[in-house]
């Protein structure tokens, strides 16, 4: 699948992706992956950086509020408009750029950090997307990004519960089934039953990439790994947000830092 229809798919979706993340639904986002990525994240005071497939900004938002300069680049012009409109009522300084991860509209070296949250698993050419994140960072910058994690959330991946619904393991298959778009669809599982009936669930077209694979493309594109997280929610945030509490078995995410060598 190439990128114009990727761009299609996440276009259809990002009106209700809104909608829902923005009123609390993304909950594996806000209780458990934002806050481990931001943990994770070096000091980015006063320094450029980018955020790759930003969606409607919120990450892009929190990054800002860490006091780095940023642009969020999105191929949905649906996504750009509502990071732009929330921009214009609180503005953080952010310049969103409508463009695709794979031809970077920047100069080399523009920026000293990317960032990219939960969208490099769904671009069309990861490696080229490494390589045009590798020339649009200075030397001795780094690319920290969040994916699904493939040893966890292959194309195929089912919580086994106990019989009062505590997840106790993961049913995994088809990990070395490396896919181009196949479309996953679902909505954010803490809608009312009620509201889902009323909603087209995401179509979501994956790219699912072994470990093997998205290390030999990190390594290819000339970035060095620095850093690996694996969130998982403690007892506290399990309890109080019963849904992430399948991470306390097995991750759902994984976060992986790389950096450009100075020479
Ligand atoms: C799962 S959403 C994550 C959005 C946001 N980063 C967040 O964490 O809420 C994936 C995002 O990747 C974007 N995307 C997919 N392919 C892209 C591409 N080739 N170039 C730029 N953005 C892309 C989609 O439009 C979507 O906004």
């Amino acid at each position: 699948m190439d990128a114009r229809t990727v761009a299609e798919h996440w276009e259809r979706n990002a009106e209700t992706w809104t909608k829902y993340s923005r009123a609390g639904h993304d909950r594996y986002r806000d209780a458990l992956n934002t806050p481990a990525f931001l943990a994770m994240l070096p000091d980015v005071n006063g320094l450029d950086g980018l955020d790759l497939g930003c969606g409607e900004g919120t990450n892009t938002r929190a990054v800002a509020a860490r006091g780095a300069r940023m642009s969020g680049l999105d191929i949905a012009p649906t996504f750009l408009a509502h990071a732009r409109a929330t921009e214009a009522e609180d503005p953080r300084g952010i310049d969103y750029v409508l463009g695709d991860g794979l031809t970077l509209p920047f100069a080399d070296a523009s920026f000293d950090f990317v960032t990219a949250f939960m969208s490099m698993m769904d671009m069309s050419d990861q490696q080229g997307v490494l390589k045009d994140v590798q020339r649009v960072l200075r030397p001795g910058g780094f690319l920290q990004f969040s994916i699904l994690h493939p040893c966890f959330v292959p194309p195929r991946r089912r919580n086994i519960r106990d019989a009062s619904g505590a997840p106790v393991a993961v049913e995994i298959a088809d990990y070395f089934r490396e896919t181009d778009g196949e479309v996953e669809t679902w909505l954010f599982s803490s809608i009312p039953e009620d509201e889902r009936r009323q909603q087209t669930p995401f179509a979501i077209p994956r790219f699912h990439r072994t470990l093997t694979s998205w290390v030999a493309m990190i390594v290819t594109a000339g970035l060095v790994i620095e850093a690996f997280g694996e969130p998982m929610a403690s007892e506290e945030v399990a309890a109080a947000e019963p849904i992430v509490a399948d991470t306390r078995v097995a991750p759902i995410f994984l976060h992986v830092r790389a950096r450009k060598p100075r020479s």
